[in-house]
């Protein structure tokens, strides 16, 4: 099993290029099996979770080949509506071809994602609302076996809660059904502005009709299409954070900054000098760290992806700070190896007291969840001496390139068997 040796410590200080956004690929991709034409896809970041997303559509008869930067989906002989456990399990998002499927085929019979170390992951929120367009279904055995009998109908669905997911699913679903759609309560994520500006793109009839309403009209023509997926606005979170925390100076490339206003002017109160141009962020880390309040919130609140990663720097503020979890049941899985390291962190309900003033110490570490692994990472970077992060498959579903990211600008980082 492979794990990364990190040298600490230093001041970041340099240039990161941002990659493409493993959470707006992940739905455009699902969204290709509307297609029976060729879809070209650029900016898709080489991540572990990118390459099973396409194993699941080879697996449902998608032809698919790299030319250069650009993948290729050719689908005119996509005809199978299975996905499979095997490749579901090991990423959620893999639910996100129900949709499709259903909107092509009029059934499918998906594997039920299962859990993960951040939560259940439930997904009754997607199939309650794919019932309204006249799907039925039944859980058999770990598999969704969904169907349309009279094909999907375009109707009025208020989501119970806002979900990402349950929202891109039912996006998708309702860009090929009778008539037309109002989704109302839907998360507005950016990587959810992505998948409709590709969808459009694709020839489908969606319009944002209030902040959190769309409106979607049934098609039954799909042009081939390209389309360049916007940037990891978490990677950029992440890079941000670790200037911040190493009291390094960064320049943050290929982003745009207003779509993540909150992580900046949060970064701002902590003290970190921040400024901004049409497609870069500066950042310089400040020695006084201030100490600042978090919850986690659907966009435009603060992220929950990033909340591992802040409360490492918050782990270095002068004063103790409160961490509050509100979209997921488990995602404090990073607390007990930051106390190994030093961290003085405790845990009621969802809520995290971070005391302040804490010198991390090296240490041979644990990865659980993709965002937590990268937090080790950052509270490794700030310590003197060798530390040892165990699983890092973990950190490789969502990070490109993170050690030569991260060597470029001045850490000691390797990968070793
Ligand atoms: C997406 O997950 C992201 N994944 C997550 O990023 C992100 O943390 C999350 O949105 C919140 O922003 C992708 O985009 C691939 P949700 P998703 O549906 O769609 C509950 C990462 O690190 N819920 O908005 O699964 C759910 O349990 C990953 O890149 C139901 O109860 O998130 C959670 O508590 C981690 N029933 C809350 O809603 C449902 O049917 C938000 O989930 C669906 C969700």
């Amino acid at each position: 099993m492979q794990k990364l040796e990190v040298f600490g410590a230093n001041k970041l200080k340099g240039k990161i290029n941002i990659s493409g956004s493993k959470n707006a690929s992940l739905p455009i991709l699902a969204a290709t099996l509307l297609s029976n034409k060729k879809v070209y896809l650029n900016n898709l970041p080489k991540v572990k979770d990118i390459e099973t997303m396409i194993n699941l559509l080879k697996s449902l008869g998608s032809i698919t080949k790299f030319n250069k930067n650009s993948l290729i989906i050719d689908n005119y002989k996509q005809n199978k509506n299975f996905a499979s456990y095997n490749l579901v399990k090991t990423m959620r998002a893999g639910i996100l071809v129900l949709g499709p499927l259903l909107a092509k085929f009029g059934n499918a019979k998906v594997s039920l994602p299962g859990g993960c170390a951040i939560g259940t992951r439930p997904v009754d929120i997607h199939l309650k609302a794919l019932s309204k367009l006249g799907v039925k279904y039944k859980i058999i055995q770990g598999y969704v076996h969904a169907m349309a009998p009279k094909g999907l109908i375009g109707s009025k669905i208020h989501f119970s809660k806002i979900s990402v997911g349950a929202t891109e699913n039912l996006i998708i679903a309702s860009t090929l059904a009778k008539g037309t759609t109002i989704l109302s309560n839907c998360a507005i994520e950016p990587e959810i502005k992505d998948l409709v500006n590709f969808l459009i793109k694709m020839g489908c009839n969606l319009k944002w009709v209030a902040k959190r309403s769309l409106k979607i009209v049934g098609v039954n023509q799909i042009n081939e299409t390209s389309y360049s997926v916007m940037f990891d606005r978490i990677e950029a979170g992440t890079y941000l954070i670790a200037a911040a925390v190493t009291e390094g100076n960064l320049k943050i490339k290929n982003i745009i900054p207003k779509i993540i206003l909150t992580e900046i002017n949060t970064l701002r109160k902590i003290g970190a000098k921040i400024t901004t141009k049409k497609n870069e962020i500066h950042i310089i880390g400040n020695k006084k760290i201030n100490n600042v309040n978090i919850k986690t919130a659907p966009y435009p609140g603060f992220p929950t992806d990033l909340q591992a990663q802040i409360m490492v720097l918050l782990c270095k503020a002068n004063k103790k700070s409160i961490v509050k979890e509100d979209i997921f049941e488990n995602r404090f899985m990073h607390v007990a190896e930051l106390n190994r390291m030093g961290a003085n962190i405790s845990i009621k309900g969802n809520k995290a007291f971070v005391e302040g003033n804490t010198k991390f110490a090296a240490a041979e570490l644990m990865a659980t969840d993709l965002r937590a692994s990268v937090s080790l990472i950052l509270a490794a970077l700030t310590t003197k001496g060798k530390s040892v992060i165990n699983r890092i498959y973990h950190l490789d579903r969502g990070y490109e390139n993170i050690e030569k990211k991260l060597k470029k600008v001045g850490a000691k980082i390797r990968r070793v068997n």
